[in-house]
């Protein structure tokens, strides 16, 4: 987002909100009302809970927080708390029904837009850029994806469809890896003015020149691991990672099986052949890390994966995204559940970054080596349960954004985090080496 006029900031706002909700619909009318209270996976909270909590987090923060209303219905905040009741648990609950949540979250909706046309966007913290509209925008994207990771796990018949991403347009990349100079760079933000507080300050780094790969990892290039038993030889693992893989029989990505000598997988209830050109998907931080070790290579760091995807050596400066500071257009990326699933690796040459690696937004979420720790100067805001309760060694960075990620949640600096045992989720990876 660049600012603007308070009225272009209120459109902003006002589009920002009403393409998440658009999002939301889409995903929760495709099925059911039982597909929307029944648990998919342990793993998920039932959709309509999703669907429940985006309307609670919305009237919480702009309608009793900023416009200092009364709750519209204090009794069903406890059950919209993500800290008090665990996603397991949370079918068990006195949900709202769906027709009740829907009703809900629109009441909501219609009453924040009386209030994003009056209220003034400066001021406090809070409504300087709109941030708080922002803020919850990408907070309903992100459920967004996460609905979508519900709808990957759930079994039955198709119900979501969407065009594939076209041939890569365009030279393929000249290189399979790029060096990355050594020296300074910026890290995080200070200016952007929808970034989230992990995401702040930004500080300097200094950097070992190091190569990275021009494209994440593909399926062609991770079977080659599998076929040379990658899965079975300790050497690669770190330890909880080989646990992990004895204990639950893994032996390839989720969502893959082998039927006569070919790797097919299941993706949104069809079952296909692995596409081999494709970034590899919904591997765990370990496998992804085994992987970069069998290749005699490494994850990179998150201050790698950042200034590979924002230094532009001409400038010395740090952009807002690899292609420059311009808002990511389909010619850019594969971002907003436009596909649903990631392009060929190659694709995209306009959103290749300053130094020419590819694809770093968009596709897949990508693992780094990273454990989510705040910046220097960080501080919480505007909640603590956003960011800061999840700091320490037992989460990792992930960057990039995946195919299912809005563009409104999804920049050179934005921070994602999860334990390295997930691999429901749209992650992939890219490696790296020493210079
Ligand atoms: C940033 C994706 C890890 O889904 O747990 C949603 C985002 N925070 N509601 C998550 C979030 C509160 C968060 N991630
Ligand atoms: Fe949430």
């Amino acid at each position: 987002m660049t600012t603007g006029s308070t009225e272009s900031l209120r459109e902003r706002a006002a589009a920002a909100l009403t393409a998440a909700r658009l999002r939301t619909a889409a995903l929760t009318d495709a099925v059911s009302d039982a597909e929307l209270t029944a648990q998919h996976s342990p793993l998920m909270s039932p959709l309509v809970w999703d669907l429940a909590h985006i309307g609670n987090m919305e009237e919480l923060w702009l309608l009793r927080n900023v416009a200092g209303r009364e709750a519209m219905r204090p009794e069903i905040d406890p059950l919209y708390d993500a800290f008090e009741h665990p996603r397991a648990e949370r079918p068990k609950l006195p949900l709202l029904g769906p027709a009740e949540a829907r009703t809900y979250a629109s009441e909501v909706r219609g009453r924040v837009f009386d209030l994003l046309e009056r209220t003034p966007l400066e001021g406090t913290a809070l409504l300087d850029s709109g941030y708080v509209f922002g803020m919850i925008a990408q907070h309903e994207q992100q459920h967004d994806e996460t609905m979508l990771i519900t709808h990957q796990l759930r079994s039955g018949a198709p119900v979501l469809a969407a065009p594939d991403p076209s041939p890569p347009r365009g030279p393929g990349p000249a290189t399979s890896e790029v060096l990355v100079p050594g020296g300074p760079f910026t890290m995080g933000t200070s200016v952007e003015p929808w970034s989230l507080d992990n995401e702040r300050p930004a500080h300097e780094r200094d950097l070992a020149p190091f190569w990275i790969d021009t494209v994440p990892v593909t399926c062609a290039e991770f079977q080659e691991f599998i076929a040379d038993d990658g899965y079975r030889e300790r050497r690669w693992w770190a330890p909880e990672g080989w646990e992990q893989i004895r204990t639950h029989s893994i032996e390839a990505p989720l969502f893959w099986r082998k039927e006569g000598g070919q790797w097919l997988r299941r993706r949104f209830g069809v079952t296909e052949r692995v596409p081999d050109e494709e970034p590899v998907l919904h591997v765990s931080w370990y496998e992804a890390d085994a992987y970069a070790r069998w290749a005699d290579r490494r994850l990179p760091t998150e201050a790698e994966w950042e200034k590979a995807a924002r230094f532009d050596p001409a400038t010395g400066r740090s952009t807002r995204y690899p292609w420059g500071d311009a808002d990511p257009t389909p010619e850019h990326a594969n971002l907003g559940q436009r596909h649903l699933r990631p392009a060929r690796a190659g694709s995209y040459p306009a959103g290749a970054s300053a130094l020419g690696v590819r694809q770093l937004i968009g596709d897949v979420w990508e693992w780094t080596a990273s454990d989510f720790l705040p910046y220097p100067g960080f501080r919480a805001f505007p909640y603590r349960e956003y960011s800061e309760v999840f700091f320490g060694p037992e989460h990792k960075v992930l960057r990039g954004g995946s195919f299912a990620v809005d563009p409104v949640a999804c920049r050179g600096t934005f921070r994602n985090w999860d334990l390295p045992v997930r691999r429901q989720i749209f992650s992939g990876f890219r490696t790296a080496r020493d210079a």
